[in-house]
């Protein structure tokens, strides 16, 4: 999600050794470049290939979703240093890590002694890397308990001194090394902050009745602290039709921008199903809130306070300023859908819904997306403006899509089955086009690699292919040069 390679370097703890950026507006004849010599690339994807992870992954449709393929595993691929991991689901449940050097078409894989629970498409398995070289997982939790594995240091930031073997990675504990957390844990989701700390973002309690919340890695000593909820369940939400007194945040992601700026899009749903039209999801509003101390302080994209993490002061629906894009519950908004900060700090998200000309009131949330679901993308200009377009392309699917930024803030929208559309920043991203839409059998939502884009410019991707039942299907990352 972020292009430039100064800002992966930034949050990157581990082996982020990406080379400096500046040689990028130097010509070949080492004076600078003019002014934007070196932008303005036109939006474009080259496939480079594709490679098969595992031709019998695990298969079944819970929530209209595969536990394999999920837009918030955050990561399920993910590339630090010079190689790219993978995580999945085996067709025998075995939690899976692979690694690959970038370019390389050959993936080593091993498994980390878990095996899924529950046929429970929330499950999913996330990654993260602490400025030790550890590799953590955090996987199969849906309100409830967790599963957390760490590797030994040095594994990911001194590749070629680990074997990829299963003595890289320790015992699977129920805690985070004796740090509990929570006993309703769900999205678990990891970020590395500007001061190197792996922080681990996850939701407790239930759909329509939880909280954001953050705990944090120290490298240096090898310890997890819990920092606390920071977004509220409680107060009153009030449409013509009735109100809710409990709800979630759902969020888009966490992405820290280059000035180390942490940016949050969301939407809340409610528990009470009486504030829809006869809705049957509860969905509304896209919200941001951001954070200039690691998320400790919330604020409102124009800068007051709205909450403090682990307080009595939290982000709540009732907080001023945090809609970046209003929507009643009644048109089918997909939560957790995706979002980038650019070069210039400013924050996009890519939302869908069923867009109010194609009717006012979605019952069947599902059959409603399928039928009329459009992805919009959302973003603040310098002055502060909320701007909105559509991305011209039925969604054709319930399901989530996918956004990034190339070296240029150019936007690529991975949309569900795979297809890539893209608009230019030298537009102001109003010039969408399909770059790619060759049918690949997939499933429908993808996994992309936020981190790689920024190390050598290529969009990389998981997704499974289409399968019936229970029965496996393959597990493919495929990849496309994008302009650097
Ligand atoms: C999972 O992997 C382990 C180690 O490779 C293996 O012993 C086991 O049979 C696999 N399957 C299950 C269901 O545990
Ligand atoms: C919404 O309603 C449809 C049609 O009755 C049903 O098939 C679907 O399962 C419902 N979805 C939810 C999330 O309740
Ligand atoms: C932001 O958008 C508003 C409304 O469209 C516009 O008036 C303003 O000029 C824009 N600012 C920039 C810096 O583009
Ligand atoms: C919508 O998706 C389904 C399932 O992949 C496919 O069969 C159908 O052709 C698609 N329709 C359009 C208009 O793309
Ligand atoms: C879970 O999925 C497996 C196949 O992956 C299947 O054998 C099993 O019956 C499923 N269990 C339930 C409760 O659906």
């Amino acid at each position: 999600m972020h292009p430039a390679p100064s800002r992966r370097s930034l949050i990157l703890g581990a082996g982020a050794a990406v080379c400096a950026t500046s040689l990028g507006n130097v010509s070949a004849a080492g004076a600078p470049a003019p002014s934007g010599a070196s932008a303005a690339a036109d939006p474009s994807v080259t496939p480079l290939g594709s490679t098969l992870l595992d031709r019998t992954a695990l298969y079944f449709v819970s929530y209209d979703g595969l536990v394999n393929n999920n837009a918030f595993q955050k990561n399920g691929l993910l590339t630090v240093g010079g190689h790219q991991y993978a995580v999945w689901y085996a067709g025998d449940r075995n939690a899976t890590v692979a690694r690959r050097a970038l370019g390389d078409d050959t993936w080593e894989t091993v498994t980390v002694g878990h095996t899924l629970t529950i046929n429970d498409s929330h499950n999913v398995i996330c990654a993260g890397v602490s400025a030790d070289g550890r590799l953590h997982l955090v996987m199969d939790a849906h309100s409830s308990g967790y599963f957390y594995v760490k590797s030994v240091p040095g594994l990911v930031s001194s590749p070629d001194d680990h074997a990829w073997t299963g003595d890289a990675f320790g015992p699977v504990q129920r805690s985070l090394d004796g740090v509990t957390l929570t006993s309703t844990m769900t999205y678990p989701q990891f970020v590395v902050s500007p001061s190197g700390a792996l922080q681990l973002s996850y939701r407790t309690g239930v759909s329509g009745n939880g909280q954001a919340a953050l705990a944090e890695y120290d490298a240096g000593t090898d310890r997890w602290t819990n920092l606390g909820a920071w977004s509220s369940a409680t107060g009153t939400y009030t449409t013509g039709y009735g109100s809710s007194g409990a709800r979630n945040l759902y969020l888009h992601g966490l992405d820290y921008g280059r000035d180390g700026t942490l940016h949050v899009f969301g939407t809340w749903r409610e528990q009470s199903t009486a504030v829809t039209c006869g809705a049957n999801l509860t969905n509304h509003d896209t919200v941001y809130v951001r954070s200039t101390d690691r998320g400790r302080t919330w604020t409102n994209a124009a800068g007051s306070v709205v909450g403090r993490t682990g307080s009595g002061t939290l982000v709540g629906v009732s907080s001023p300023g945090l809609i970046a894009d209003p929507l009643s519950p009644d048109h089918a908004l997909m939560n957790q859908e995706s979002q980038a900060v650019d070069s210039a700090g400013r924050p996009h998200a890519l939302i869908s819904y069923v867009p109010g000309r194609f009717g006012q009131c979605v019952t069947d949330y599902v059959a409603g997306r399928i039928a009329y679901a459009r992805p919009f993308h959302v973003w603040r200009n310098a002055s502060g403006t909320w701007q909105k377009t559509e991305v011209p392309f039925a969604m054709n699917s319930s399901q989530r899509s996918q956004l990034l930024l190339d070296a240029s803030d150019n936007a690529y929208v991975v949309m569900p089955y795979g297809r890539i559309a893209a608009a230019s920043a030298a537009s102001g991203w109003s010039d969408w086009t399909m770059l790619f839409d060759d049918d690949l059998n997939a499933f429908g939502e993808i996994v992309p690699d936020y981190h790689r884009v920024a190390v050598d410019g290529v969009l990389s991707f998981l997704y499974q292919e289409s399968s019936s039942g229970t029965t496996p299907s393959p597990l493919h990352v495929i990849d496309f040069q994008l302009p650097t």
